[in-house]
């Protein structure tokens, strides 16, 4: 069998578990088959730049259990897009044949892709440039990645354990506080439009509210939550908030557009806006402060259960590769690694493509809602 030169990098925001997929992978590419393997850094930016390091089990010692990336990541850097500068002026091209090139030249014969949606579908889009290549072109494979755990191709996604840990210590941490000075604190935690990460962490962490997009919440429905605990003798309370959220308009705070990024909204400072309508409202009685975690939950070292769904992901992809799959996305489904086609993996941003099926929501009648508004958790509805 001829000898494999496989490349890989990581787009998108990082998440814990990236550095562990990789760790996995290096390892067992070359436990069953002949190979070579770099990194490209920043995501497609060093597919297209060339920018590259090598990779063995040599440059990839003790990486399992952190956070982030070995290989860095970006994620403005869509190839098919992407911002150059001309003549003096910024403008958008699609650059991904040079990248394809690039890849060519130096004799890359696979290509593992770990990202979100935006990374995942220009992986889509390289595994169809080689369709049209004699012989096949360069086999892409894609591994899902988000702290949100909203892509709806997999049952779960690496980082979002890690992150409700963190979000889960966070709420214990706010609580003690909370109670001594009897005040509301109102945390807001990342998630985008999928109230995920807020919904675990809320129920794990005993949120008194638990605000998510899925569920439009009223001021009024915290305010009365808020005041149903001081009645009963409890006069703090914790209200988690995806930053995602939206009152009865359904419009999210956004704090910025991020022109590039397939995210495009940043989203931010619904915790703060909550917090000051609620204090219009209790503060006779309560002092309101917020709180915004940040990129807090997404730093740090990799959580055990994270580190053993990243492990089975790079073993999968490893096997994907000996068995000659291309343009394929490994997925967790019924508890099994199993793969889908890259072309049923949702495409969101500035590729204007709708999702397939949209991203992975919250069940507002599902069973953790269920299960929350039965521990006495008020989701800010009414
Ligand atoms: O998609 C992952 C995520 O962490 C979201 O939860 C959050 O909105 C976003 O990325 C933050 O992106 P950035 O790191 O670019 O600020």
């Amino acid at each position: 069998m001829a000898k494999k030169k496989i490349a890989m990098l990581t787009g998108g925001g990082d998440a814990p578990g990236l550095n562990a997929v990789i760790y996995t992978l290096v390892r067992a590419c070359h436990s069953m088959f002949d190979c070579e393997m770099i990194g490209y850094k920043f995501g497609y930016r060093g597919m297209y730049l060339n920018d590259f390091v090598k990779l063995d089990n040599n440059t990839t010692s003790g990486i399992l259990h952190r956070g982030g990336s070995i290989l860095y990541n970006s994620n403005k850097d869509n190839l098919f897009n992407y911002s150059v500068v001309e003549n003096g002026a910024e403008v958008r091209k699609d650059v991904s044949d040079v990248a394809y090139q690039n890849m060519l030249n130096e004799g890359v014969t696979h290509l593992v892709v770990l990202g979100g949606d935006g990374t995942l579908t220009s992986a889509r889009d390289f595994a169809r440039k080689g369709e049209k290549v004699a012989g096949g072109g360069i086999k892409v494979l894609g591994v899902p990645k988000t702290i949100d755990n909203d892509l709806p191709a997999t049952e779960s996604t690496f980082g979002f354990d890690t992150a409700v840990n963190i979000v889960t210590e966070n709420l214990g941490r706010l609580h003690t506080t909370a109670e001594s000075h009897h005040r509301v604190i109102v945390v807001e935690v990342m998630g985008r439009s999928a109230g995920w990460i807020c919904l675990h962490a809320g129920i794990a962490g005993s949120a008194d509210v638990i605000v998510i997009p899925e569920i439009p919440y009223t001021v009024d429905g915290i305010v009365k939550k808020i005041e149903a605990r001081s009645a009963a003798g409890k006069p703090f309370s914790i209200v988690a908030v995806t930053e995602g959220a939206a009152g009865a308009d359904g419009k999210p705070l956004v704090e910025k557009f991020v022109p590039g990024s397939p995210d495009g909204d940043r989203f931010g400072g619904v915790a703060k806006y909550i917090a000051g309508q609620i204090e219009e409202r209790i503060k006779d009685k309560h002092e309101v402060r917020h709180c915004v975690l940040g990129h807090i939950q997404r730093g740090g070292d990799t959580s055990p259960a994270d580190r053993i769904l990243s492990a089975r992901y790079g073993f999968k992809v490893a096997e994907m590769i000996r068995d000659g799959e291309t343009g394929r996305m490994v997925c967790l489904k019924g508890g099994k690694m199993e793969s889908i086609s890259l072309e049923d993996v949702l495409g969101r941003g500035e590729t204007g493509e709708t999702a397939k099926g949209g991203a992975k929501t919250v069940d507002p009648n599902g069973e953790l809602v269920k299960v929350a508004r039965a521990l006495g958790i008020s989701f800010g509805d009414l």
